[in-house]
């Protein structure tokens, strides 16, 4: 059941990577909650190497997170090399490479999933940085750039040929950005190229859909990121129900209280009070957002600006 990346052993239930999401106080809830492996955000290499603080705040893992997976994104192979050997000297234990962020500012500098229409230079990144480092290297990519140029099987048999370690497929193309829904037959090529480790992403909410998923794509885990929005629990449910073919019932409301109250005090030690209450909002969102008076509750809680007074409201209406 467990997957193997080289010699590390992880669970077949993975935290996507979210840039402005899954950052540390969200991983080191996920784990805490029981759940999975965990991914970065995505870190520009440039700014990593330069050891901004930003990238540096992102490459931080909480002491909860053993063998978490470091995302780098960036288009010069020398430069991810040198930014992965760096987080290996931080200590990670894995680097991951964005070969599959769609957003016009990465993509137009030649980046994330634009790689996917250079073969050449993504083959010269995948290189480089396999052999910079001695931890694994894995890659997560989408489908390809577009309907007609859909060519992660090819790229997934250069990526095992030159070192990859496992692969993930977020189910679009490029092009589709986020609309549509996820191709998961298509991941079946992809793992019908490579034996390495393939695990499937896109669209997945539902313990239904993990079963269709994997029925579909043959792969061999799966990832899930938007399903994990206000649910940092459903990674450890899911991966319990893949284990056991049981479903563990949510947290009552005292434990989605703690664990909420928990993230948001992370968050504001995590960003210090101005940036931390900012980063907040989402969260306190998405976790209210099937609640009874969410909307109302929402309304006044990104107005504040003070932790305590957070606080005070996250405690009113969460154990109300
Ligand atoms: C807000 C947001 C930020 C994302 N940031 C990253 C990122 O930093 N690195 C990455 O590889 N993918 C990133 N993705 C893509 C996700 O990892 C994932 O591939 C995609 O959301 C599809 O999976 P899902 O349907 O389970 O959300 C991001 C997606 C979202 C919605």
């Amino acid at each position: 059941m467990q997957l193997k990346i080289d010699n590390i052993e992880i669970d077949p239930v993975i935290l996507a990577p979210m840039s402005g999401v899954t950052d540390m106080p969200f991983r080191k809830l996920v784990k805490k909650c029981g759940g999975g492996f965990v991914v970065s955000e995505m870190i520009a290499s440039r700014a990593m190497i330069l050891q901004t603080r930003q990238s540096m705040r992102k490459a931080s893992r909480s002491e909860f997170e053993d063998s978490t997976s470091i995302q780098l994104a960036g288009c010069d192979p020398e430069v991810m090399a040198e930014a992965a050997k760096l987080n290996e000297d931080l200590g990670a234990k894995i680097i991951d490479l964005n070969f599959g962020c769609p957003v016009k500012k990465v993509v137009g500098g030649n980046a994330g999933s634009a790689l996917m229409k250079d073969e050449k230079i993504a083959a010269k990144i995948l290189d480089s940085t396999v052999k910079a480092v001695k931890i694994p290297v894995t890659l997560k990519m989408r489908t390809g750039w577009d309907s007609n140029n859909r060519n992660a099987p090819k790229l997934a048999r250069i990526a095992e040929d030159l070192g990859i370690k496992m692969i993930t497929i977020h189910g679009r193309t490029r092009c589709q950005m986020y609309n549509g829904v996820a191709d998961w037959k298509f991941i079946k090529k992809v793992k019908e190229q490579v034996k390495i480790p393939v695990v499937a992403n896109g669209d997945i909410k539902s313990f239904d859909d993990i079963k269709k998923c994997l029925a579909e794509s043959c792969a061999d885990g799966v990832m899930i990121g938007r399903g994990a929005y206000g649910k940092p629990w459903f990674i450890s449910q899911a991966l319990h129900y893949l284990k056991y073919k049981k479903i563990i019932k949510e947290p009552c409301k005292k434990e989605k209280f703690n664990a909420i109250k928990e993230h948001y005090q992370d968050m504001i030690d995590h960003y210090g009070e101005e940036v931390g209450i900012r980063m907040a909002r989402k969260h306190i969102g998405w976790y209210s957002s099937s609640m009874d008076n969410s909307a109302q509750f929402r309304k006044t809680f990104n107005t504040i600006t003070s932790a305590s007074a957070a606080l005070e409201e996250i405690e009113k209406f969460f154990t109300d």
